[in-house]
């Protein structure tokens, strides 16, 4: 009997992500770590140093990744977690969660063939469950940008069925797909995708328009929960700072910067 193996290129070494890199300065340097804490911990250090625009922090495992407020992130080996500093004008930092969202999107499709879906504000989503997050993180001193942050992690190889505690809500491209996917080549082509996006941000508009209308969420009756208030209403739009205009039942209207949403149809 015959055994055909697949083999997929999961060496995330930075001569393996920068060699023949599609850009010109996001990945260029990048700082390779087998098992980290959090890349967003490393690549704030790094950004205080005043590591160049578009250095990359990867880890093949972190043991204390973080997430949207200050939550677990989990990510074993077989998923992808990397951060990118950059140093944007304070009028472009609300369009770095739109245009990394984006990024995720088209490299999901690029590489895979899978179409994920938007889930405001920061989530992934393929069949309905979460295939990767998105944190974005800061430093102003007042209106000059020291430096931002995105932090990006994907379920690539992950089987679900191994962690209970995230399996009803979370997937990964493995599982979707039934077959290993490149780890190298994912995060090769999101880097070229965060490259051309972020030069694309003069024309801002047109990456907010495809966020907007890439969001799963807009149109559907949802519960958005900000801290210990609880807004229920139709999610109409999102505003060009990101934010979510939330209908309620009596035709006023609340705009939300952060808040867990869920949707309710
Ligand atoms: C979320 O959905 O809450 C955001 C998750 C962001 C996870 C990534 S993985 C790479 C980077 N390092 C971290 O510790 N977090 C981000």
């Amino acid at each position: 009997m015959l055994y055909y193996l697949t083999m997929v290129e999961n060496n995330l070494s930075p001569s393996a992500i920068t060699t023949n890199l599609e850009t010109h300065f996001v990945g260029r340097k990048v700082i390779y770590y087998p098992t980290l804490t959090s890349t967003m911990a490393v690549a704030k250090q790094e950004a205080q140093q005043g590591a160049a625009a578009g250095t990359v922090v990867i880890a093949g495992q972190q043991t204390a990744g973080r997430g949207r407020k200050n939550r677990i992130w989990l990510s074993p080996r077989g998923s992808i977690a990397l951060s990118i500093i950059l140093y944007p004008g304070l009028v472009y930092l609300p369009y770095l969660i739109m245009l990394s969202s984006l990024a995720v999107v088209h490299s999901i499709e690029a590489v895979t063939g899978l179409r994920s879906q938007l889930k405001w504000p920061n989530d992934v989503l393929v069949n309905g469950k979460k295939v990767s997050g998105i944190l974005i993180e800061s430093s102003l001193r007042g209106k000059i940008v020291d430096y931002a942050i995105i932090g990006i992690g994907i379920n690539v190889n992950l089987k679900l069925s191994d962690f209970p505690e995230i399996r009803l809500t979370a997937t990964s491209l493995s599982d979707e797909l039934g077959s290993e996917v490149s780890q190298l080549e994912m995060v090769r082509r999101l880097l070229a995708e965060i490259e051309r996006l972020y030069l694309a941000l003069p024309a801002a508009e047109s990456i907010y328009r495809e966020w907007r209308d890439s969001l799963v969420t807009l149109g559907k009756k949802v519960q958005a929960r900000s801290g210990k208030t609880v807004y229920q209403g139709i999610a109409e739009s999102v505003a060009r700072d990101g934010s979510l205009l939330l209908r309620h039942a009596d035709g006023s209207l609340t705009k939300i910067v952060a808040a867990d949403v869920t949707l309710s149809d």
